[in-house]
C-alpha cells in the first residue's frame, strides 16, 4: 500500500493525534469528545472506547488502561441503579436508563436533557476492553464486577429502542447499535475469570442479537439503518470492521451500498437526510470505511481513506468532526453555527479513527517509551 501524501505527513499527524488524546485525557481517565466545542466537554462511552482502542494501538497503554478503569468505576458507581433497572418488569423510560455520556469526573450530566439513552457505547466498551486486555496480555480481574453488571444490563435491554450513534430516533431499533452490542457480548464471553452464568448470558445475548440482525437488519443484501428501512447509514460500516459481526457477503453489499449513497470524493456522509451543520462528510467515518475496505482486501482503497482523513487536518493538525464543503443540506449549516459555534475541532474520535486505520495499514509507529 502506498501513501502518496508521504509517510512524514502521516507520521506527523499520528504524533499530533497521540499527543492530543493523551494530553486532553482527564486525571480520572475520561477523554472529552472535544476540548473546545461547547457541547462536547463530556466523555462518551462510544467515542471514548474507540479513542482508548487507538491509544492502546499506538502504545499509550497507560492512557487506555486509565480510560477502562474510568468506565469500570462509572458502571460500578451506578450498580444500584443497574440492579433496579434490571429488576423492573415493564418498559423503562429512556430518561431513567444509563447515560451515553458523563462528566469527566464520572457523574451524570442528565440535567441538561441530552439525548442520553444510547446502548451501543456499553457494547463498544466491552469490545474495546477485551481488545486492550488481549493486546497487552492483562488478566482483567479488576474489571470483572463492571463487566458482569454491563453484560446483565445489556442482556436485559438490548432489544429496547434507543438513540443511535447520532443521538437521533429513540423510537427505532438501530442496526449499528445491535452490531456494537453483539460485538460487546462476543468480547465479554471470552474474558477470563468470568462467572459461568455471566458467560452464558453473554453468549446467549450474542446469539439473540445476531439472529435479530439477520432477521430484521438486512434488505437487498445489505445492512440497513433501522428495522423497516431500506437505507444505509455509515455507522453500519463498524459492523463490517472493526466489529466484524457480519458475513462476507453482507459486508461486501453493505460497503457497496455506502459507496453508492454516502461517499463523495473520498469523504463519507452519515446518512442522506443529515442536516446537522448542513450534513458534511465525517473523517471518522472515512476511517471506518478504510477499515471495512481492509476487511474486504482492498488495501489501496483503504490507504486512500487515510489520505483523505489527513487532507482534512487544519494547520494545527486538528481533525474536525465534519468538513463543511459538499454539504447535503447547505441551507441548514448556519443555524448550527449560531446555536453551538463552529464544527467541533479537534474531535478526538476523528483522531482515534485516523490512528486505528494507520495501525491496520501498518503505517503507525508505536511509542516505545
Ligand atoms: C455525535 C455522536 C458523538 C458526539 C460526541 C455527536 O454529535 O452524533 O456520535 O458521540 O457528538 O462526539
Amino acid at each position: 500500500m502506498s501513501i502518496s501524501s508521504g509517510p512524514a505527513r502521516i507520521a506527523e499527524l499520528a504524533g499530533a493525534s497521540r499527543h492530543l488524546i493523551t494530553s486532553l485525557q482527564a486525571p480520572t481517565g475520561a477523554y472529552p469528545a472535544s476540548p473546545t466545542f461547547s457541547q462536547y466537554g463530556y466523555c462518551w462511552f462510544r467515542d471514548g472506547s474507540f479513542i482508548a482502542d487507538a491509544a492502546g494501538r499506538a502504545g499509550d497503554r497507560e492512557s487506555a488502561t486509565a480510560f477502562h478503569r474510568f468506565c469500570a468505576k462509572a458502571i460500578i458507581d451506578r450498580a444500584g441503579r443497574i440492579e433496579d433497572l434490571i429488576s423492573r418488569d415493564g418498559p423503562v423510560a429512556a430518561a431513567e436508563q444509563l447515560p451515553t455520556r458523563v462528566r469527566l469526573d464520572g457523574t451524570d450530566s442528565t440535567a441538561d436533557g441530552w439525548w442520553n439513552f444510547q446502548l451501543d457505547g456499553y457494547g463498544t466498551w466491552l469490545w474495546a476492553l477485551q481488545a486492550h486486555l488481549t493486546r497487552y496480555g492483562l488478566d482483567g480481574a479488576e474489571y470483572r464486577t463492571a463487566v458482569e453488571l454491563c453484560v446483565r444490563y445489556l442482556a436485559r435491554f438490548w432489544d429496547t429502542s434507543c438513540y443511535d450513534w447520532w443521538e437521533e430516533h429513540v423510537d427505532r431499533r438501530h442496526v449499528s447499535t445491535l452490531a456494537a452490542l453483539q460485538a460487546g457480548m462476543a468480547a465479554a464471553r471470552t474474558l477470563p475469570d468470568l462467572d459461568e452464568d455471566i458467560r452464558r448470558t453473554a453468549a446467549h445475548g450474542e446469539t439473540l442479537i445476531a439472529r435479530r440482525i439477520a432477521d430484521e437488519g438486512i434488505a437487498d443484501g445489505h445492512l440497513i439503518k433501522w428495522a423497516g428501512s431500506t437505507a444505509v447509514d455509515a455507522s453500519l460500516l463498524a459492523a463490517v470492521a472493526p466489529f466484524g459481526v457480519v458475513p462476507e457477503a453482507v459486508a461486501v453489499t453493505t460497503v457497496a451500498a455506502v459507496e453508492r449513497d454516502l461517499v463523495a470524493g473520498g469523504g463519507v456522509y452519515r446518512y442522506l437526510q443529515d442536516t446537522f451543520y448542513g450534513g458534511g462528510r465525517w473523517p471518522l467515518l472515512a476511517g471506518f470505511l478504510g477499515l471495512a475496505y481492509l476487511r474486504l482486501g482492498r488495501a489501496d482503497d483503504a490507504g486512500r481513506q487515510l489520505e483523505w482523513i489527513a487532507s482534512t487536518a487544519t494547520p494545527e493538525r486538528y481533525l474536525p468532526e465534519q468538513v463543511s464543503d459538499l454539504l447535503l443540506a447547505p441551507d441548514r449549516h448556519q443555524e448550527w453555527v449560531d446555536r453551538w459555534g463552529t464544527v467541533a475541532t479537534p474531535l478526538l474520535w476523528s483522531h482515534a479513527m485516523f490512528l486505528t486505520l494507520a495501525d491496520e495499514l501498518g503505517v503507525l509507529e508505536r511509542r516505545t517509551s
